[in-house]
């Protein structure tokens, strides 16, 4: 439900418009140097109001951490991190527990739950529950980071503006952080920001691509089956709210290649065992190559949107025309690009520990 992962086990906790939201994350190796500095930096990339193209919706996304750091070091305590909701205006949730809004959780929540949970600002359901994913993959990227794993997300298509180029890892860092869609290219990057406007101004939302990669995971690590690296990295990208596809290397392309175009060739390179491409995206039977992990993320377009939708009285059982108010991102994929970058971090340094590499 709440908890992900096996050696480095995260749980996050709170709700979208209670007093605060968080994480506990369990398993961090002892006496690792963790800067808190760097966490917040890592929750301020995810919070909202700093762009035209967010919502002017304002959380201070400071973080308190009540446990598991001495004098900056890890403790053998759970690291547990606390971020207190400010500026949300619950008013208009109570009228979505009759009239559930098309794309959220609200009807779901209604059948499985009857009335018994948290319905404001989306409650559980809540974008803003991945402050707690962003927390702990804070934390777990300064362990992999000195292990010489980086991981890298950015934005590669908003609604059908798509980059279609490979801008090399170190560069595509620095730009990913300059412009406010993370996209690694300033001109791809002005097309998605003018895209998301678009869709604003006609009271509309859009969908997008975020793609992950993650270097320097040593060869070995995943386990076959239930525990491969697709099966625990899928299902922690499933489990951000608004993600609808995840995909591994030449992922939905691999159906349309032969085998002599997908398989990749093996090489040695400075004396390592390489692959020439890496259609496989960096595993092979569940297990890293010790290629660079590559995956992407398809995130559908925000629910809330100002037009007039149709939903249904769940009561009366009558149709009834419904408006979305308030203050949304007309686009999520910009606040998503370090949720799934951090997330992913949590992954790759429980499946470490699971196999010894940490
Ligand atoms: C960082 C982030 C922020 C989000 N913000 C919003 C938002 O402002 N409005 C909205 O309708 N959905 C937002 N979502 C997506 C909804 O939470 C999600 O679509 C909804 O809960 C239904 O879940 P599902 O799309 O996974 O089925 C956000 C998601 C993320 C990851």
């Amino acid at each position: 439900m709440n908890t992900f992962g096996s050696a480095y086990r995260v749980c996050i906790f709170g709700s979208s418009h209670g007093p605060f939201v968080g994480a506990s994350a369990q398993g961090c190796p002892r006496g690792e140097t963790i800067s808190e500095k760097a966490i917040q930096a890592e929750l301020d990339r995810r919070s909202p109001g700093k762009s035209p193209v967010s919502t002017p919706r304002m959380e201070r996304d400071k973080v308190d951490i009540i446990s598991g750091l001495l004098d900056g070091r890890t403790t053998d305590a759970p690291i547990v991190g606390v971020v207190k909701n400010r500026d949300f205006d619950s008013s208009a949730y109570d009228a979505f527990v009759r009239v559930p809004r098309p794309g959220h959780a609200d009807f779901t929540a209604a059948c499985k739950y009857g009335g018994h949970s948290d319905h404001r600002g989306g409650g559980q359901f809540s974008g803003r529950m991945t402050v707690g994913l962003v927390f702990s993959g804070a934390v777990a990227r300064q362990v992999l980071e000195r292990r010489k794993v980086r991981l890298l997300a950015q934005t590669v298509q908003i609604g059908d503006v798509k980059l279609e180029k490979d801008v090399p890892f170190s560069a595509a860092e620095k730009l990913v952080r300059a412009n406010a869609v993370g996209c690694a290219d300033r001109t791809v990057a002005e097309k998605m920001r003018d895209e998301i406007v678009r869709a604003h101004e006609d009271k509309d939302s859009v969908g997008g691509v975020v793609r992950c990669t993650v270097t320097g995971v040593p060869c070995g690590v995943g386990e076959p089956f239930f525990e491969s690296v697709e099966s625990k990295m899928s299902s922690m990208m499933f489990s951000i709210p608004g993600v609808k596809g995840v995909e591994f290397g030449s992922g939905f392309r691999s159906a349309a290649m032969r085998g002599s175009e997908s398989n990749d060739p093996f090489a040695v390179k400075g004396g390592r065992i390489v692959t020439k491409t890496n259609n496989a995206g960096g595993i092979l039977g569940g297990i890293a190559t010790g290629m660079p992990i590559e995956f992407r993320v398809a995130f559908k377009p925000t629910s809330s949107i100002a037009r007039p939708q149709m939903s249904v009285d769940l009561r009366s059982k009558k149709s009834v025309e419904l408006i979305v108010k308030g203050r949304h991102d007309p686009c999520i994929v910009p606040r998503a690009v370090p949720v799934v970058e951090n997330s992913a971090a949590c992954v790759v340094l429980d499946l470490m520990l699971q196999g010894g590499f940490v």
